[in-house]
């Protein structure tokens, strides 16, 4: 080859390679990563692609080359020389994509294996997933339950995750993981949060009319304040659960259901915003002509009963009806005892 060639298809290459790195690095193609696990996906996105971009560059330099300089004459019909074969090339474009690949799969193998280290001192949360909602438990913390996730800032997470009733899968896109939740099995993920924030728990698997709300969030907090959280929340059940109407059977019950996933309801301090505000129960209860306690009661066990205006009928699950009684008596009291007199 003519040195001439050499220097004209390097710099068709490199400007390629320019164009092509430009349009990699100035989209925004992955969220800014929130957890160790996330770099380490991050750092393999950006290996392969780095991979990627030298031979798109040469791939696409070798052709833009051919494509002028042996371009035919517009009269020419002629073929063009017959070729047989070249061992040199032939063994070149073989191994070349095996070492690639090769190398491709250790880097991705020793990231995976880095990712599902479970180190001996970890913070362990119980994840359900039910249709439609998220809820997290604390075993650390006599069995705390919450809607949101909360996670202090740099301790490795182990949520062990199971489904009630069809798959889901458990997605933050800041921590770069998703895992299916199977109902049957228990599955888990592991995370160590690197930055603070609140990040968006989504339901990645279709899995019912609700699908698409099946929303919750992950709160990155400094150890102190999630410490301090912790304290702040169990206050809040012992205080509950001594409130007039055994507040503490019925929160801990809304919780766990994931009550608190969807609907807003002071005395549990939930905002969630899916479903009806069950503040206004007793205003709802009296549209609908029936006593408070029947209402909510007939609410929770068949929640198409009564549509409130502005919320759709077959969101709520229907599950709750197969509730136990007890658990059934405590949230109706929750509820009814909540009301504004
Ligand atoms: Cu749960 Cu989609």
């Amino acid at each position: 080859m003519r040195r001439g060639v050499l220097v004209r298809l390097v710099a068709v290459g490199l400007a390629v390679a320019a164009v092509t790195l430009a349009v990699a690095l100035f989209v925004p193609w992955l969220p800014t990563p929130a957890s160790k696990q996330a770099d380490r996906i991050d750092f393999v996105f950006w290996f392969v692609t780095a991979i990627s971009i030298a031979i798109f560059a040469l791939v696409v330099a070798v052709i833009l080359y051919s494509v002028v300089r042996f371009r035919a004459a517009p009269d020419d019909d002629s073929d063009g020389a017959p070729i047989h074969g070249n061992t040199t090339l032939e063994i070149a474009w073989t191994a070349v994509p095996a070492v690639l690949v090769t190398v491709i799969a250790v880097v991705s193998a020793v990231a995976l294996a880095q990712n599902e280290h479970l180190p001996k001192n970890h913070l362990r949360v119980n994840v359900t997933a039910q249709q439609w909602v998220w809820s997290f438990t604390y075993p650390k913390y006599q069995g705390l339950t919450i809607s949101q996730l909360r996670l202090p800032l740099g301790e490795t997470v182990q949520l062990k995750m199971h489904a009630l009733d069809v798959i889901h899968s458990f997605w933050v896109p800041q921590f770069g993981q998703k895992q299916d939740l199977v109902p049957g099995i228990t599955t888990q993920l592991i995370i160590t949060p690197k930055r603070l924030g609140t990040y968006p728990v989504v339901c990645t698997e279709l899995c019912g009319e609700g699908h698409a709300l099946m929303r919750s969030e992950a709160i990155v907090m400094k150890p102190k304040a999630f410490a301090a959280w912790v304290v702040a929340e169990q206050r809040a059940v012992a205080k509950a659960s001594q409130a007039p109407g055994g507040g503490g059977a019925g929160l801990a019950a809304f919780n766990s259901n994931g009550c608190s996933g969807c609907h807003t309801f002071k005395p549990a301090g939930s905002n969630a915003t899916t479903g009806p505000d069950l503040d206004n129960l007793a205003a709802d209860a009296a549209r609908a002509g029936k006593p408070l306690e029947a209402f909510a009661r007939t609410s929770i066990v068949d929640p198409n009963a009564y549509i409130e205006k502005g919320y759709q009928p077959n969101i709520m699950p229907s599950t709750f009806k197969s509730l136990p009684k007890q658990q059934l008596d405590a949230l109706v009291q929750f509820l009814t005892a909540g009301q504004k007199k």
